[in-house]
């Protein structure tokens, strides 16, 4: 034979546990060690292992016959899900740990989210049966009620269709993920549009928006499309969220030194109500918002962050959340120059 049976253990990278015909644990690799502990081997496996399936398993196992069990280990932040095959050896059984825990927290994942899209939609949704009920009934021939329940369904209509479009470009970003852009485009050119493009909506609440070092063309390797979008979220964002009248919403490229070379910072500043620290690690998150109920009223759908932190992961760069409650937030993306 090559090999004692604790270096071959040793070599395989999953949690293996070997237990002897006296019941206790005669091997448990440096994978086995690190989840269970080193005091395991020697100990009896009901001392190491003590969930009641799993010791079924191990009883059936001696008398020949194979199983799998799922074991959940409560940890933090999320609770671990082995798979452990449980196989009869001669004197013994071994016990192999496959861990779940990345799919069981991605099914997690996708469940929060099919629930997070169906509650955004449904609520829209809610309220237009409502008002086509009522104009089917009580205000059929009620002209001036018709005009109002039509403008407010045409608002909930805009805010299902601007959803439904922030989820296709979420999954478009996230699909696009690992491929960086080829072209070459300037974010100088881009960041003036962007700007143009928002200056009625700062105008009507009052915001000046000014933009700084997008004078000369600032070439970078990026996704035209996506890096509007960036600007555009950020932007519409400072100008949203409680920029007070004669506030001043800064947009501002600058090269400097990064750790890994040159890099470029866009960032937009603004003078609004700032984030109170506990939101900013989860504001990126898919539907998270500080204020759910204003933000919808906004029509803000709580993409926009998620978008964006996707699209900068794209272009190999960072975004960085800068905020004060009272005076203001600094959103800045890092994105590395060549
Ligand atoms: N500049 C800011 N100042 C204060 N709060 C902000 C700022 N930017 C974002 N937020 C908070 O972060 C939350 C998430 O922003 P995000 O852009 O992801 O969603 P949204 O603006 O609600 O919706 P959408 O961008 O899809 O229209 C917002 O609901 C808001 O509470
Ligand atoms: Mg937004």
């Amino acid at each position: 034979m090559v090999g004692s049976v604790a270096e071959i253990l040793a070599g395989i990278p999953m949690p293996v546990v070997l237990i002897g015909a006296d019941e206790r644990v005669a091997e448990a690799n440096p994978a086995a060690q690190a989840l269970f502990g080193a005091g395991l081997v020697g100990r009896h496996h009901g001392l190491g292992f003590r969930q009641p399936d799993l010791l079924a398993a191990i009883v059936q196992a001696r008398q020949g016959r194979a199983g799998r069990v799922r074991l959940v280990s409560p940890g933090l932040p999320n609770d671990r899900v082995h798979e452990v095959t449980v196989t009869p050896v001669s004197g013994g059984v071994l016990l192999a740990f496959e861990d779940l825990s990345a799919l069981a927290q991605m099914d997690q994942m996708r469940r929060d989210f099919v629930a997070n899209v169906s509650h955004e939609l449904r609520t829209p949704l809610t309220a237009m049966i409502g008002f086509i009920e009522t104009l089917q009934g009580p205000a059929r021939n009620d002209a001036t009620a018709r005009e109002r329940f039509l403008g407010i369904m045409a608002r909930e209509a805009e805010r299902m269709n601007r959803l439904v479009r922030d989820l296709l470009h979420l999954s478009r970003v996230e699909s696009e993920e690992r491929q960086r852009p080829a072209e070459e485009v300037d974010i100088a050119a881009l960041a003036r549009a962007s700007v143009a493009a928002l200056r009625p909506l700062a105008e009507r609440g009052g915001v000046a928006l000014r933009l700084e070092g997008a004078e000369a063309p600032v070439p970078l390797r990026a996704d035209a499309d996506q890096m509007t979008q960036v600007l555009s979220n950020l932007i519409e964002n400072a100008v949203k969220y409680g920029s007070p009248q004669g506030a001043e919403v800064l947009v501002k490229l600058a090269r400097e030194e990064g750790p890994r070379g040159p890099q470029l910072r866009l960032s937009v500043s603004d003078q609004g109500e700032g984030i109170e620290s506990q939101h900013l690690p989860r504001l990126t998150e898919r539907f998270y918002r500080v204020d759910g109920h204003r933000s919808r009223e906004k029509g803000g759908t709580g993409l926009g962050l998620a978008i964006v932190k996707h699209i900068v992961n794209r272009h190999r760069g960072r975004l960085i959340i800068e905020s004060e409650p009272g005076k203001g937030s600094r959103f800045s993306a890092l994105l590395p120059l060549e």
